[in-house]
């Protein structure tokens, strides 16, 4: 069965599309630069040069296809009206496609960042979405809720798979967070997912038999706070003035913290990196 992977070229799909081709599983991806996907096509991917923009390149895209893998998205250095143009409405248009060319399974990459703060527990999947008002985030509930439309509508087989944030082989983004993170107070958490852990979740979403329309959390077991991600970007937090600051709480201890148990028991999913540490002592930062 041929997978298309859209965003095959982003941090997610470039560690995500090696994993399907050593399963032998035949792979086709949609990218706008030949340059970029080049290391895919060496692995064995079939490339489709196009925009997730453009109606046409999907058609061509989805021909013989019986699965797609959702990962495209704007959200790196874009302004707003592509962030909307790609997250939603290219979105709502491959999957109309998708429905037309017949596939049989259409999984797409969401954020837990829908969820937004305040709600003093992890997030569930059937909590309503509270995003911050960022276009890359209402852009992605937009896109949910019209897939799901969709689903009751003329019947996607969409499966959303809402991931944390993402790390590990090589991916710079815990080197990163600290640009956002450095200003937390020293208990605030950020829940992960290691990339290895995205591949099992993807890959699980895609062949599991019945559950079209279903939403699933993918993140680890142990949430790290602002201090730890301090230290585990090699910086001290012992000297004094060094760590972060005591003296003020998150207003919510939960935010962007999310239950997995939804994805374990449906699912079948078990972290192969239940911590940033197994992770570290696997040499798989
Ligand atoms: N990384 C995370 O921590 C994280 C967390 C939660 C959810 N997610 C979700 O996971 C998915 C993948 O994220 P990522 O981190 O891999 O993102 P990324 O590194 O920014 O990659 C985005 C991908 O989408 C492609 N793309 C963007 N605009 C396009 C367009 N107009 N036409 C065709 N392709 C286009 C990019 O192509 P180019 O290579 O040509 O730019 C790239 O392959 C996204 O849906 C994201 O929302 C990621």
């Amino acid at each position: 069965m041929t997978i298309l992977v859209t965003g095959a070229t982003g941090r997610v799909g470039s560690r995500f599309v090696p994993r399907l081709l050593r399963r032998a599983e035949p792979v086709r991806v949609l990218a706008r630069d030949p340059v970029r996907a080049e290391p895919l096509a060496r692995l064995g991917a079939e490339v489709v040069i196009g925009d997730l923009r453009d109606g046409g390149a999907l058609a061509g895209a989805l021909k013989g296809v019986a699965a797609v893998v959702h990962l495209g998205a704007a959200f790196r250095e874009v302004g707003d009206e592509e962030a909307v143009a790609v997250n939603r409405t290219a979105t709502i248009e491959l999957a109309e496609a998708a429905l037309r060319a017949g596939v049989s399974r259409f999984v797409s990459a969401g954020t837990t960042l829908v969820y937004g703060p305040g709600r003093g527990r992890p997030a569930r999947e059937a909590d309503e979405p509270a995003p911050p008002a960022w276009a890359y985030t209402t852009s992605k509930v937009a896109a949910e809720e019209a897939l799901l439309r969709l689903h009751r509508t003329e019947g996607l087989p969409v499966r959303i798979v809402r991931l944390a944030f993402v790390y590990g082989e090589g991916d710079p983004h815990l080197a990163e967070s600290l640009a956002w993170a450095r200003d937390w107070p020293a208990h605030k958490r950020l829940h992960l997912v290691h990339h290895a852990d995205v591949g099992q979740a993807l890959l699980r979403a895609v062949r599991a038999e019945g559950v079209d329309g279903r939403t699933y959390n993918v993140a680890d077991d142990a949430p790290v706070t602002h201090l730890e991600l301090r230290e585990l970007n090699g910086e001290s937090v012992t000297e004094p003035g060094t760590g972060p600051a005591v003296d003020q709480g998150p207003a919510d201890p939960w935010e962007g913290i999310v239950d997995t148990a939804k994805i374990r028991r449906e699912l079948g999913f078990r972290p192969i990196y239940p911590t940033v540490y197994t992770a570290y002592e696997a040499g798989a930062l």
